[in-house]
C-alpha cells in the first residue's frame, strides 16, 4: 500500500488543481450539452431547476468526491475499499466506471465533430451557405460513415497520449493555459450574438421562466445535466482529488470549479440563443444545435473566419482536457486494481471504449436504424449515463459521506485536520446526510411515475 502512495503522482500547485478540475468540468457539457438541453426543455424554467441543482446538490456531492478522493489517496474503487473494507461501497466505485467507458465513447464522438469543424473553419467551409445549408452540413456529415469515425479515432488517440504522460506532464500542463482564452472568445461570441438583429426573442427564450413547460422529464434532465456538467457522480473527482495536496482548501477549490462552470455554460446559452431566433433555428434541434448555429455567427461578423478557426480550436481543447478526466478514471482503476501498467491500461481501456464509441459516432449513419426505447445508441448512452448513473452516484456518494464515514472524518478533510475554518460544514452536513438524498430520490420516484408532486 505505501508503495502505491509513494509512487502515485500529485498535482504540483493550487492553481493547477483548480485548472485541471476546472478543465474536467468545463467542456462540451457547457457548449454542446447545456445549450441543446435547455432548448429542449423550454429555456427559463429549465435554467433556473438547473442552477438550484448546482447549488443544492452539485456542490455538496462535488465536495463529498474530495473528501472521499483527498482522504482515502485512491481512485473510485479502490477510495471505497480503503474507506470501508469489507462492505459493498465499492460498487459505486464500479458503476462510476462502467459510467466512464458510457460517457467516454459518446463524447468523443461529439469531441470529433468539433475536429471536423475546425477543418472546415480552416477551409473556410462555411463562407456564404445560407442558415439552411449550414444545417444540412452538419446533418449530411453527422450521417456519413467514415469521416466522423476517422475524427473519433483521431481524438481518441489525443487523449491516450495525453494520459500516458501522467497528471503533472500530461493534465496540468495542458489545462492551465488555454481555458482562460476559451472564455474571451465565448464573450466576444455573446456580443456578436445579442446584437444580432431578432436577438431579443432567444434572451427571453433563455431568462424568462415559462413554468408550464416543466415536466417530471424535465426536472430529471436539469439534474442529469448539472451532474454532467459538474464531472460528479463517478468518481471522476474522487480520482482527481486524490492526486491533491493535504494543504489545499477544498471548499475554496469547489466553489471556484462550480462558479466557473455554470458562469461558462450561460455564457455558452447567450451565445447560442439569440442567434438561433435571429436566424431562424428550431430551439429543440437536438445535439446539431450548437455546430449549426455557431457557424451562422461567424459568417455575421468581422474575422470570422479567425473567430471561427479559434473557437473549435479552443472547443477541442476544452473537451480534451474532460476525455482526459474520464479516461484517468477508467486507467487509475486499472492500474492501482489490476496493477496494469499506465500504458497498457490506457490502451486497454482505449480500445474497450473504441468499441461502443464506433456505435455511438454511427448513430446518425450506418446504426441510424438501431433503437432501443425510441432511442439511438448515442442518445441512449447519453441518456443513461447523464440522467441514471450520474445522479444515482451522486445519491450514494453523498449518502456515504453523510452517513457512513460521519461527521468528524468529513470535518477533519475539509478543515485540512482543523486548520481551516469551515463556517459551511452544519450547512453541508444537513444537505448530505438529507436534503441531497431526499431530493435525488423525488426526482428519480417523479421520473419512474410513483410520485406525482
Ligand atoms: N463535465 C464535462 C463537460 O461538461 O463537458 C463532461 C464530463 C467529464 C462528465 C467528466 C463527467 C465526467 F466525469
Amino acid at each position: 500500500m505505501s508503495e502505491i502512495l509513494n509512487t502515485r503522482d500529485s498535482f504540483g500547485s493550487k492553481f493547477g488543481v483548480i485548472a485541471a478540475t476546472a478543465g474536467s468540468a468545463i467542456g462540451l457539457g457547457n457548449i454542446w450539452r447545456f445549450p441543446y438541453v435547455v432548448g429542449e426543455n423550454g429555456g427559463g424554467a429549465f435554467l433556473i431547476i438547473y442552477l438550484a441543482f448546482v447549488l443544492a446538490i452539485g456542490l455538496p456531492v462535488m465536495l463529498s468526491e474530495f473528501i472521499i478522493g483527498r482522504s482515502s489517496q485512491r481512485n473510485a474503487f479502490g477510495a471505497f475499499k480503503v474507506l470501508a473494507p469489507g462492505k459493498p461501497w465499492y460498487l459505486v466505485g464500479v458503476m462510476g466506471v462502467v459510467a466512464a467507458f458510457m460517457i467516454l465513447s459518446f463524447y468523443t464522438a461529439v469531441a470529433g465533430w468539433t475536429l471536423e469543424y475546425i477543418y472546415q473553419s480552416f477551409a473556410n467551409g462555411f463562407a456564404g451557405k445560407s442558415s439552411a445549408e449550414l444545417s444540412s452540413m452538419f446533418t449530411d456529415f453527422r450521417s456519413e460513415s467514415w469521416r466522423p469515425l476517422l475524427w473519433f479515432f483521431v481524438f481518441m488517440a489525443m487523449t491516450a497520449l495525453v494520459i500516458i504522460a501522467g497528471v503533472k506532464n500530461g493534465i496540468e500542463k495542458y489545462t492551465k493555459i488555454l481555458m482562460p482564452v476559451l472564455l474571451v472568445i465565448l464573450v466576444v461570441l455573446c456580443i456578436r450574438s445579442v446584437t444580432l438583429e431578432g436577438a431579443t426573442g432567444g434572451l427571453e427564450f433563455l431568462f424568462k421562466p415559462d413554468f408550464s413547460k416543466i415536466t417530471a422529464r424535465t426536472v430529471l434532465e436539469a439534474l442529469g445535466q448539472a451532474f454532467f456538467s459538474l464531472s460528479i457522480g463517478m468518481g471522476t473527482l474522487i480520482t482527481y482529488s486524490s492526486y491533491v495536496s493535504k494543504k489545499e482548501t477544498l471548499g475554496s477549490i469547489s466553489f471556484s470549479v462550480a462558479v466557473a462552470d455554470t458562469m461558462i455554460a450561460i455564457l455558452a446559452g447567450v451565445a447560442i440563443f439569440p442567434a438561433v431566433f435571429a436566424f431562424g433555428i428550431e430551439p429543440g434541434s437536438g445535439e446539431g444545435l450548437v455546430y449549426i448555429t455557431l457557424p451562422n455567427i461567424f459568417q455575421q461578423m468581422a474575422g470570422g473566419y479567425v473567430f471561427s478557426l479559434l473557437f473549435f480550436l479552443l472547443l477541442g481543447v476544452a473537451a480534451l482536457t474532460s476525455t482526459i478526466s474520464v479516461l484517468e478514471v477508467i486507467v487509475a482503476y486499472f492500474v492501482e486494481e489490476l496493477k496494469l501498467s499506465r500504458k497498457k491500461a490506457t490502451w486497454l481501456a482505449t480500445g474497450s471504449v473504441s468499441v461502443v464509441g464506433i456505435m455511438c459516432t454511427l448513430s446518425w449513419g450506418a446504426m441510424k436504424n438501431v433503437e432501443l426505447f425510441g432511442m439511438n445508441v448515442f442518445s441512449l448512452l447519453d441518456f443513461i449515463s447523464a440522467n441514471i448513473l450520474l445522479p444515482l452516484g451522486g445519491l450514494l456518494i453523498v449518502v456515504f459521506v453523510g452517513w457512513f464515514l460521519g461527521r468528524n472524518k468529513a470535518k477533519a478533510e475539509l478543515s485540512n485536520e482543523g486548520r481551516l475554518k469551515v463556517v459551511y460544514f452544519p450547512a453541508f452536513m444537513m444537505i448530505v446526510k438529507f436534503i441531497a438524498p431526499i431530493a435525488i430520490a423525488l426526482v428519480f420516484l417523479q421520473q419512474i411515475g410513483l410520485i406525482r408532486l
